[in-house]
């Protein structure tokens, strides 16, 4: 007989992760800009065409390319064909599903600065809304580079092509990175509010769709035994690492402006940051988990110019081995500058002064060309305040650490004491780990199908909301200005090493140690 109470198998209406993935979204149309580049290649088409397969987009949807590149619709087709078969995570189109995606297809050429480009779009919007059914309903996708943004979204202003004063939507998705720092920052969000309120503009930040980045918050919110241990009475510290062994791959022009403090810190590691040390938010919805991020940053102090030394860390990859390969130095990377200063290590360390926090320090770091390709966030506890038993040997008992990877092997893993079978109390540390990959057999949509999914039903819980960015850049403005001013010292760390000395200084200045990956 159970004993649960009726009803207990039911989830909390609380804990409603949001947006399930089953509802439709309604009859529009999805416009891509920079639909002849790398992210619409491999991820936003392979994303639609699989949230078409599993019965996502409803009949009507349409898909508009835009891009420069001079192609029929029928090129444009057999391109996003070839790129499907590529990227998917179903693996190549069979011929008939591919005949009903392809349908969907539509294409305009243009540049973003010619006026008649987006007067020759909203034509075709128009011609949608009566012979597809999208009911003036739209999702702009700027998936260009950066420099486009504010122009296209004034550009589609000026068609008014931002209304939704028709009982109709339409949605701005604005791919990172959002400005270089807080004034450029500041500037494009202005631009683009000219023809978008806040409401309509999507900030992506493909890390809020991570299967393991949600479920802190469900393991912290939706279980008993942590969230009292969380705070600055238990937890020690926090590392959150985002290590990755691949280097700038074919990315070294957009890389070398940008630098791992923007591609990572700024935003993804922000955002795990908040999500790790936020105040449980009411209800899983927008705007309680927005309020909820922007209160713990604005608890974080800025860096000030004359802690930049003392708190943050930058290095720059020399050659090396990964994996046993030989690996180029950054510089001698395609696309990056040989005289490059482009950090492609950070670490660095923040407080947050509040009262769940104060006085507990968060490490993070993150690199390219780091020995292994590894996210996660690690709380460290503090030690028992009195250890019992006599004749043990006190230095072999390691404070308690919860581990939550986010990629890959994801997964929790808890360490604590135990005994050492035997007559003499000897202590060693053992794990008791937690496994997705084991524990749920389904496989999880890609973080691009969750976003687009999202962003087409009007859920904005996942992407990042301007007070959060702006905030992202006031913490670090002072890093990037003092950096900008000072060459970084060349080859700082060799490819296949932890990063420069200066980050362990960093942390063992304090008495701790990086957790050894
Ligand atoms: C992107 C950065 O936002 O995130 C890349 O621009 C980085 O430089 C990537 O490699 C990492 O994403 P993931 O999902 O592989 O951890």
């Amino acid at each position: 007989m159970s004993t649960s109470p009726p009803g207990a198998d039911a989830p909390h209406p609380a804990f409603d992760l949001g947006s399930r993935l089953t509802d439709t979204p309604a009859p529009a149309a999805v416009v891509i800009f920079g639909a002849s580049g790398d992210l619409t290649h491999r991820k936003l088409m392979p994303a639609l065409f699989n949230l078409g397969l599993s019965q996502m987009l409803p009949p009507e949807m349409t898909i508009v390319g835009v891009a420069l590149t001079e192609w029929t619709d029928d090129e444009f087709r057999d391109e996003m064909r070839a790129a499907i078969d590529a990227h998917s995570r179903s693996g190549k189109a069979d011929d008939e599903v591919w005949d009903g995606f392809a349908r969907r297809l539509r294409y305009v050429s243009g540049t973003f600065d010619d006026a008649d480009t987006f007067v020759r779009l909203r034509a075709l919007l128009d011609e949608l809304d009566a012979s597809m059914g999208t009911r003036e309903n739209r999702l702009f996708y700027l998936a260009t580079s950066p420099t486009f943004f504010p122009l296209i979204a004034e550009q589609l202003g000026k068609v008014g092509l931002g209304d939704e004063s028709r009982g109709n939507f339409s949605r701005l998705v604005v791919e990172k990175p959002f400005g270089r720092d807080l004034e450029s920052a500041r500037e494009l969000n202005q631009r683009l509010s000219t023809a978008f309120h806040e409401s309509q503009v999507y900030r992506i930040d493909h890390y809020l769709a991570k299967e393991t980045v949600q479920n802190m918050l469900v393991l912290r919110f939706a279980n008993l035994i942590f969230e009292p241990l969380w705070n600055r009475r238990y937890v020690d510290h926090v590392q959150i690492t985002v290590a990755e062994s691949l280097g700038v791959e074919t990315r070294g022009g957009y890389y070398d402006q940008s630098g791992a403090l923007r591609d990572i810190v700024q935003n993804h590691i922000f955002q795990v940051l908040s999500i790790i040390a936020m105040e449980p938010p009411a209800r899983f919805i927008s705007r309680d988990v927005h309020d909820e991020k922007v209160k713990v940053l604005r608890a974080i102090p800025p860096i000030t110019r004359d802690e930049v030394d003392l708190l943050a860390v930058r290095g720059q990859y020399d050659a090396g081995f990964i994996g046993g390969e030989p690996v180029p130095a950054y510089r001698a990377e395609e696309g990056v500058a040989p005289d490059s200063s482009t950090d492609t290590f950070v670490a660095m360390k923040l407080m947050i002064d509040n009262w769940r926090w104060a006085g507990t320090p968060f490490y993070l770091r993150t690199g390219k060309r780091l020995p292994k390709r590894a996210t996660e966030v690690a709380i460290q506890f503090k030690p028992v305040p009195h250890l019992p038993f006599a004749d043990t040997d006190a230095a072999a008992v390691v404070p308690n650490q919860l581990t939550l990877r986010i990629q890959p092997d994801e997964g929790a893993s808890l360490r604590f004491a135990a005994k050492v079978p035997g007559s003499r109390v000897d202590i060693r540390t053992v794990a008791m780990d937690f496994q997705y990959g084991s524990s749920f057999l389904k496989p999880s949509a890609e973080a691009y199908e969750r976003l687009l999914h999202d962003a087409l039903i009007g859920d904005s819980t996942l992407f990042a909301r301007w007070d959060e960015v702006e905030r992202a850049w006031e913490i670090v403005e002072d890093v990037i200005h003092a950096w900008a001013e000072q060459p970084i010292q060349h080859g700082s760390y060799e490819a296949g090493g932890w990063g420069p000395e200066t980050a362990d200084e960093l942390i063992e200045r304090d008495g701790r140690k990086w957790r050894h990956l």
